[in-house]
C-alpha cells in the first residue's frame, strides 16, 4: 500500500505525504484540524481523485473523534457542517463528495448507538474505503494490462499513479503491474503544466519502479505520436459523466484529439467511485479554476509574464466520449456506446 494517506492507529490524526514537495523532499504532515485538511486538498498536498476520497474519509473519521461533546443531534449537525466544509475544498473530483456522503451514511446508520460506537464505525469505514481502493487498483491494472502488449510505447498525462490512490494507481497500474511481470514498456510522461504532476510525480514514480520513462513537455505529445512511438494512451479521471465524457487534468482532451488524429487508442482508467450518474454530460461537471500565479510565478525565480497580464487557469478539461476508446473500471472494460455500458454497470 502507498503511504500517501494514513489514518493514525488511534484515529486522532491523518498523516499525508506532502506531494507539493516531491520529488525533492519526502515530507510527512500530521493533520488534526478541519482547516489543515481543507488546506491539504486545496493546495494539492494530497491530490488525485481516489486519494482525495480516501483522505476525506480518513479526515472525517479523525474529525469525528475530535468533535465537541454534545447531543446526538448536535454531533450530526457538526459533522454535516464538517463534510460540507471539506467538500468545498475542490470541485471537480467526485470522489470527494462520494467519500463524505458515504461517511455521513455510516454516521446516520449508527445514530443512537453513542459516540464511541459511531466513532469506531467511522474509523472502520475510512479504513474500508482505503482497502477497497487497493483492490480496485489491482483489478483495474489487470484489466488494463489486457489492452497492451510487451514492448509498446505508452503515453500518460498528469499523475494517476500510486500517489493518487492507495496502490498501483489507475493509469499507471497496467504499466507497473506489467513491469512487475517482466514486460517492457516505454512510457512518455507529459510534464503537465502548470503544476507539473507528470514531471514531479509520474516520472518519479515510474523511474523509482524501474519502468523506462521519458519526460516530455505537454506540447510534444504530437511529435511523439507522429513518429509512431506510442501505441496507447492511458489517463486517469476526476469525474466521468453518464454519457462517458471524462474530466481529467487540463490538457487531457488535447491529448485525446491528437491520439484520434494518429489512430492511437485512448483509454480512461476510472474506478466506479469516479462515475457520476448525476452528471448527464461533461457540461454538468464543475471545472476548478486556480490561481493565475501557478502559471506566471510558481516555479520560477522571477515572474514569467507581466503582472498585469490576465491568466486563465482551469485545472481540468473534459474529453468528449467520442474520443475515448474504452473506459476501464474495476468491474469491467466499458466500450461505446458509453451511455449504455455505464448504465449496465449500475443495473
Ligand atoms: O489536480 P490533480 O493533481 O488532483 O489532478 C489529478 C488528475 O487529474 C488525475 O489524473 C486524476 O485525479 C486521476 S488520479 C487516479
Amino acid at each position: 500500500m502507498c503511504d500517501n494517506v494514513k489514518l493514525a492507529a488511534d484515529g486522532m490524526s491523518v498523516r499525508i505525504l506532502d506531494q507539493t514537495r516531491l520529488p525533492n523532499d519526502e515530507v510527512y504532515l500530521d493533520l488534526t484540524t478541519a482547516e489543515a485538511c481543507f488546506d491539504a486538498i486545496a493546495r494539492l498536498a494530497v491530490r488525485g481523485a481516489p486519494a482525495i476520497g480516501i483522505f476525506a474519509a480518513a479526515a472525517f473519521a479523525m474529525l469525528a473523534k475530535r468533535a465537541p461533546m454534545g447531543t446526538g443531534e448536535e454531533f450530526r449537525t457538526h459533522m454535516q457542517q464538517t463534510a460540507d466544509y471539506l467538500n468545498a475544498s475542490r470541485p471537480t473530483a467526485v470522489n470527494l463528495s462520494w467519500a463524505l456522503r458515504r461517511m455521513m451514511g455510516v454516521l446516520d446508520a449508527h445514530a443512537g448507538e453513542g459516540r464511541p460506537a459511531i466513532e469506531a464505525a467511522l474509523v472502520a469505514e475510512a479504513r474500508a474505503v482505503q482497502d477497497e481502493d487497493v483492490r480496485t487498483c489491482e483489478r483495474m491494472a489487470e484489466l488494463g494490462l489486457t489492452l497492451i502488449e510487451d514492448g509498446w510505447g505508452l503515453i500518460t498525462h498528469c499523475n494517476a499513479g500510486p500517489l493518487a490512490t492507495s496502490a498501483y494507481g489507475t493509469a499507471l497500474g497496467p504499466m507497473l503491474l506489467g513491469h512487475e511481470r517482466g514486460m517492457n514498456f516505454h512510457v512518455y510522461a507529459d510534464e503537465t503544466r502548470p503544476l507539473l504532476q507528470g514531471a514531479r510525480l509520474t516520472s518519479y514514480e515510474l523511474d523509482r519502479a524501474g519502468v523506462d520513462v521519458t519526460l516530455i513537455c505537454d506540447n510534444m505529445a504530437s511529435i511523439v505520436m507522429k513518429q509512431g512511438w506510442v501505441q496507447a494512451c492511458f489517463v486517469g479521471c476526476d469525474r466521468v459523466a453518464a454519457n462517458g465524457d471524462a474530466a481529467n487534468k487540463i490538457g487531457t482532451s488535447g491529448l485525446a484529439i491528437i491520439a484520434r488524429h494518429y489512430g492511437v487508442p485512448f483509454y480512461v482508467m476510472c474506478p466506479s467511485s469516479t462515475l457520476d450518474l448525476d452528471c448527464a454530460t461533461g457540461d454538468d461537471i464543475p471545472i476548478e479554476l486556480r490561481d493565475p500565479d501557478e502559471i506566471k510565478t510558481m516555479f520560477y525565480e522571477r515572474p514569467m509574464a507581466p503582472e498585469s497580464v490576465a491568466c486563465y487557469n482551469p485545472a481540468f478539461d473534459v474529453t468528449d466520449h467520442e474520443l475515448i476508446t474504452a473506459i476501464v473500471t474495476e468491474r469491467g472494460i466499458l466500450r461505446p456506446p458509453f451511455t449504455e455500458s455505464i448504465e449496465a454497470l449500475f443495473a
